[in-house]
């Protein structure tokens, strides 16, 4: 790394007080039309540059990793997710990756709650009528939604944000599952009162509501395939606040529109900004645009890890929030 500043490139538009610092720690190359780039811009923003500062709608795959100048030795990513990164082909280029875990991890387990409770009590669906002028009044009868007190939670998924899932729930009287690829410590489990399925499968079969709360991986990819959604029951919901890759976005559409499923809440989408064309006409399915991480103070935070990441890497340290290929 060089003596002078270091050069970094950011892709997107940060929040004010993260940009401000970074033009004083670094040299910094700002986008400040926040228009995504494609993937010659980033290449012509990142010459001479020592450090990419790429967000998730950015396609750093293995192609665009193979043209980065010699001079790029870090992509810091802003933000928690890296499955929009080729961590192979970083690897094999000797790039080092760092992410943003730990500081979204309230807000995007709060995103989960509030669309868990958003699609069984039926707000969003509401919220709409409302504003139509066709609601004609309270009645016994209308608009009845799911209680979710006494119900189960199934959380696929339960690192740090599948954990303070588990907490809030546990606040709304909801009993905890989870499946995991590693069972939790014994004292974790016992704090969280959570029961372990081992089998995923036997799990989704048994609950009231499910939240997808792992990475995307070729492992989890359509985790929720057809199969396993026709395994939930009718009654079921599904919350997604992790990536949309995860669940068979056409296969979930079907199920809602066939009411095999009662419904959804979900924050992401397999081809983002796109969103499923079938599910946009159903009302039992809340939509939101990828908020899980979308708050003042979360964002700000995540800043401030992509800066603290770059000059530790810069000053020869290992950065804490290294990511390595699993
Ligand atoms: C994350 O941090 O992965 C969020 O989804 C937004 O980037």
């Amino acid at each position: 790394m060089p003596q002078r500043k270091p050069v970094v490139t950011v892709t997107r538009t940060l929040p004010d007080v993260v940009e401000t610092r970074m033009m004083e720690l670094f040299e910094a190359r700002l986008n400040a039309s926040d228009v995504p780039m494609t993937s010659d811009e980033i290449i012509a923003a990142v010459e001479g540059a020592n450090v990419l500062v790429p967000t998730v709608t950015d396609k750093i795959d293995s192609g665009l990793i193979d043209r980065l100048p010699d001079s790029v030795k870090l992509i810091a990513n802003f933000g928690v997710g890296v499955n929009h990164i080729d961590l192979e082909a970083a690897n094999a280029r000797k790039i080092a990756v760092t992410n943003t875990p730990g500081v979204l991890t309230d807000d995007t387990a709060d995103m989960t709650v509030c669309l868990l409770l958003a699609a069984s009590r039926r707000l969003a669906e509401g919220d709409r009528l409302v504003r139509s002028g066709k609601w004609e009044g309270w009645s016994p009868t209308f608009m009845i939604g799911h209680r979710i007190s006494g119900k189960r939670l199934g959380v696929i998924g339960m690192g740090r944000i599948g954990q303070a899932v588990a907490r809030r729930v546990k606040g709304f009287g909801m009993t905890v599952h989870y499946h995991n690829r590693r069972r939790l410590h014994e004292d974790v489990e016992t704090k969280l009162e959570a029961t372990y399925w081992e089998n995923l499968d036997q799990m989704l079969a048994h609950m009231d509501f499910v939240s997808i709360n792992c990475p995307h991986t070729k492992e989890t990819h359509h985790l929720l395939n057809e199969e396993r959604l026709n395994l939930l029951k009718p009654h079921a919901f599904v919350i997604n606040t992790a990536r949309g890759e995860i669940i068979e976005e056409g296969a979930l559409a079907r199920l809602l529109a066939e009411n095999k499923i009662a419904g959804a809440g979900l924050d992401v989408y397999e081809r983002e900004p796109e969103i499923e064309p079938a599910l946009l006409g159903l009302d039992n399915v809340v939509l939101a645009p990828h908020l899980g991480s979308a708050t003042h103070e979360g964002r700000v935070a995540m800043g401030e890890k992509v800066i603290v990441n770059i000059r530790s890497f810069v000053d020869q340290h290992n950065p804490r929030d290294r990511v390595y290929q699993i």
